[in-house]
This record gives structure tokens, sequence and C-alpha cells, in this order.
């Protein structure tokens, strides 16, 4: 069954941007460029008359460490490290399904890493689950 939006329109992809900010010191994607990306991302969707997909700004989506972090669905594929830089490339994946190779991260919860930097099997730096109240809210554009 296809997805659909709010308005019953057929959505091909949606982007999930983390624009979480934090006062506690542990590194949240808003100030880091979270909300930056949304509005590239937004202004490329704009410029392409792109259609069929849809782009929200979230909370904490889990690997703050990596950030800023996004998640494209139905697809499944997390991004981290991302940079408004990256606005035409993710907006790519949204309209015909190309993956940002240089950013791919994996999803929370996901089996540790076994690169030899070995990130992900670092309990410091996997999901966040801690911090609450302190989450942004969700918003279609
Ligand atoms: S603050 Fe963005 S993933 Fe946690």
């Amino acid at each position: 069954m296809p997805m659909r939006s709010q308005h019953g329109r057929r959505v091909v992809r949606h982007l999930f941007v983390c624009t979480n900010g934090r006062s506690s010191g542990k590194p949240a994607c808003g100030p880091r460029g979270g909300e930056a990306i949304v509005a590239g991302v937004q202004r490329e969707l704009i410029a392409r008359r792109a259609l069929g997909v849809l782009i929200t700004d979230s909370g904490c989506l889990g690997p703050c460490f990596d950030g800023p972090n996004a998640v494209v669905y139905p697809d499944g594929v997390w991004y981290s490290g991302l940079t408004e830089g990256d606005a035409a490339a993710l907006v790519d994946h949204l309209i015909d399904g190309t993956q940002l190779a240089a950013k791919l991260s994996h999803r929370p919860g996901a089996e540790p890493d076994s690169s030899p930097d070995g990130d992900s099997a670092d309990p410091e730096r996997s999901g966040d689950g801690g911090d609450t109240g302190d989450h942004g809210n969700d918003r279609q554009r």
C-alpha cells in the first residue's frame, strides 16, 4: 500500500531530519546544522518542483554523536554527518532513490560496526533514549 500524506497525496519517500536541541551539553543535531539542512532540502524541493516527497524535521533519532542525522522512509536508509551542502543529494534520494553513499549510516539498534574505528560499538556513541523533554517537534513541510 503506498504511503499517503495527511492530504491524501501519494508519497514516494519521506525524509526526517533531526533538528533536536538540547541543553545538557550532549551533542544535538539542531545546533550542529539540522535546521540548515531542512531549509536547504526545502529550497531544493521547491526549485525542482518535486512532487510525492516529504521532509519533516524531527526530534532525536538516536545516534546523536554522529549527527546531524536523517532517515529516509520507506527505504529505511540512515544518514549521519550531514551538512547543508548535502541538500541536493538528499533530494536526489527522495526523488529517484539515489543514495548519498558518503553519508550512509547504520540505523540505531543495528549490529555494532566492524570498522576499524568501531564507533558504533561504543555505548557512549549509540542511541539516545535518556534525554527527555528537549526533543524537537514534528512538523510537515
Ligand atoms: S540529537 Fe539528533 S539524533 Fe539525537
